[in-house]
């Protein structure tokens, strides 16, 4: 019988995951589906519920409800409890557990782009949100030296630099201030929205302060390369986007439900295909 597992958000229409599973499936001869249900918030108690319900082996969980679902599980892991927010449940028997694979899968992306040692950088992460969220907590465990958060609204990323220095040093800055010392960073870090389609001009921060060492990094994939990353390259900065994290963090939770390893590339292949 085949085994079905989908995507809870609100709206669902653009979401890449449907295509990104289905090729893993396929790939690994498993008998899966994936299936994107759009859930209003007013429903997703019920929808969660169906979960149980219909016997879904697992679920993603996206905007708006990675916050709000904690409620509905019966356990949560403790990455995800720190990070606050859920983006993967597993289904055993009845019991949903939650986890948090957007840290896990951007730090796997992160990995194979920087050439130094990670553990002495000095990371700027522009945001408070929750992928910021799930970003800051994730490095700050794995043992970078120091996270700064520059963000919109100062008390959010207050509150999350005070959060990240159980884990490493860290600070929050005004975003005037990051913009204007962003030579002390090694690595920036843009987990808000600033710059994704059909905004594509605008830039979450200035670059003119940037030396060409910095390694800049965007959350975003759609475009694949936004304005922020086009300028840093120019400046001769090496750049990521965000289609390793959003690949991986679907490989972790694919890895979750299966117990198999994902096929990653052939993955990535499905997402580009969409987006090409
Ligand atoms: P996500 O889950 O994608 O991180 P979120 O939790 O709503 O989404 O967080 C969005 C982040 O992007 C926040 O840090 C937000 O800043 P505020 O905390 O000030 O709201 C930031 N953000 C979004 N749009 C922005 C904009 N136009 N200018 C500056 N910051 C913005």
């Amino acid at each position: 019988m085949t085994e079905i597992m989908g995507v809870f958000g609100y709206p669902i229409k653009h979401s890449m995951s449907p295509e990104m599973h289905t090729a893993a499936f396929k790939q690994l001869g498993l008998d899966m589906a994936y299936h994107a249900f759009e859930v209003h918030p007013e429903f997703l108690e019920k929808a969660i519920n169906g979960i149980r319900g219909l016997g879904l082996k697992g679920v993603n969980v996206t905007i708006p409800h990675k916050v709000a679902v904690l409620q509905y599980l019966d356990m949560v892991d403790d990455l995800a409890l720190e990070i606050g927010a859920v983006n993967t449940i597993v289904n055993m028997n009845g019991q949903l557990t939650g986890y948090n694979t957007d840290g896990e899968g951007y730090l796997q992306s992160l990995l194979p782009f920087i050439k130094s040692d990670i553990k002495q950088m000095h990371v700027l992460i522009i945001g408070a949100g929750g992928a910021a969220r799930a970003v800051a907590i994730t490095l700050a465990k794995y043992g970078v030296r120091k996270i700064t958060i520059a963000n919109r609204t100062a008390a959010k990323a207050t509150e999350l630099a005070l959060q990240c220095s159980k884990f490493c040093q860290s600070k929050d800055v005004s975003m005037e201030e990051a913009e204007k010392h962003l030579s002390d960073y090694d690595l920036l870090i843009n987990t808000t929205s600033i710059g994704m389609t059909p905004h594509i001009s605008q830039v979450p921060l200035s670059l003119d302060e940037l030396r060409s060492e910095t390694y800049v990094s965007d959350l975003i994939y759609t475009p694949l390369k936004t304005q922020w990353l086009s300028i840093a390259e120019k400046k001769g900065a090496p750049v990521l986007n965000g289609l390793g994290m959003f690949v991986q963090q679907g490989a972790l939770a694919f890895e979750r439900w299966t117990g198999k390893k994902a096929p990653a590339e052939v993955m990535k292949q499905a997402v580009l295909r969409r987006l090409n």
